[in-house]
């Protein structure tokens, strides 16, 4: 179901099942993207629902809010947009005085920022070695005390990190085992030139280790990886995200922001991701707070694969907070 938008949304039917809209609901999307499950979520809800749509690239949210608007006419919610971490989402629901009957977390890049250069995403794409995912017109400045982090760009972390720590995160957020090899050739080179460019750091993952594997992977994928995980804290956002919603469960939220009976499903892409997210709601569970509302989690059908190779390693999990 790709359109003039481009992104096509994975697992949008498990989704739809799992979170189970109905007229006049309040739905929290954290990673609205391009809007492609807000806007299935949005019919569902109709013009007597509401729409929180939260991602911190301007881009992408604009889009969002024109495409709901555009397809839905008169019969789109109230749409209200935060252009922000997610980290800090809850704070927000709850300062506009409402509770959220549904929240989904799409985790990860949009494909529209994978194929931009300028976002330095892509080893195979010639461009500035930045990685953010926010909006640089919008990011927030660096508050002391704030729990929202302000990424820096990937050149910074590459030519500023030691390389113990650099060996750290290629290990860690990459799972790579050639970590040292590759920290110690950008330790090498950094000290005769900058590294700026992502084709400048993807011939240095090359020098370090060889051009491709045995199955034709290049050998930059897991350093891409790991520096867009370590660059916008993706592993800090999440972990304050599920915290916000078990503090909701609990009852120990400043401000309540999660109706009871409210539905909460993540999507994850890879095991760094999916393991944290499988622990917080086995433990809601554990603890009477939640149901499990999927049995473990949901991946995508051959179909699906077929059509959207992206959704390849994606996995739903879903709970219904008593
Ligand atoms: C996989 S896409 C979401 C796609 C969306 N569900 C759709 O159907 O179009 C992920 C989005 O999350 C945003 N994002 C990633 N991390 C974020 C964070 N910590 N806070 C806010 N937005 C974030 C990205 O900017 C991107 O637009």
């Amino acid at each position: 179901m790709s359109d003039r938008y481009g992104h096509i949304p994975v697992l949008l039917h498990e989704v739809l099942d799992a979170l189970d809209p109905r007229p006049g609901e309040v739905y929290a999307d954290c990673t609205t993207g391009l809007g492609g499950h807000a806007l299935e979520i949005a019919r569902r809800i109709g013009p007597s629902g509401c729409l929180m749509l939260n991602d911190w690239d301007m881009g992408n949210l604009r889009r969002a809010e024109e495409r709901v608007r555009a397809s839905l006419g008169a019969d789109s919610p109230e749409i209200q947009t935060f252009c922000a971490n997610f980290a800090g989402f809850s704070k927000r629901i709850a300062s506009s005085g409402r509770m959220a009957d549904m929240v989904l977390a799409d985790l990860g890049f949009a494909s529209n920022q994978m194929e931009d250069p300028q976002r330095g995403l892509s080893f195979s794409r010639e461009g500035p070695l930045d990685m953010r995912l926010a909006s640089q017109e919008s990011a927030p400045t660096n508050t002391p005390g704030s729990s929202e982090h302000v990424p820096h760009s990937a050149a910074d972390l590459v030519s500023s990190l030691p390389v113990s720590e650099l060996e750290r995160i290629l290990r860690e957020f990459g799972e790579e085992r050639r970590a040292g090899a590759i920290a110690r050739k950008i330790d090498e080179e950094r000290r005769t030139h900058p590294i700026s460019t992502t084709s400048d750091l993807a011939s240095i993952v090359r020098s370090a280790v060889g051009r491709s594997d045995s199955a034709g992977i290049d050998p930059a994928t897991k350093t891409f990886q790991a520096l867009r995980i370590a660059v916008n804290d993706e592993l800090g956002n999440l972990d304050a995200l599920l915290h916000s919603v078990e503090a909701a469960m609990l009852g120990t939220s400043r401000s309540p922001w999660l109706a009871p009976g409210a539905r909460v499903g993540v999507i994850s892409f890879h095991s760094l991701e999916d393991r944290p997210v499988k622990r917080m709601f086995s433990s809601l569970r554990d603890r009477g707070l939640a149901d499990d509302l999927l049995s473990g989690h949901v991946g995508p059908s051959v179909a699906e694969v077929e059509a959207n190779p992206r959704s390849r390693s994606a996995k739903l999990r879903a709970v219904r907070r008593r």
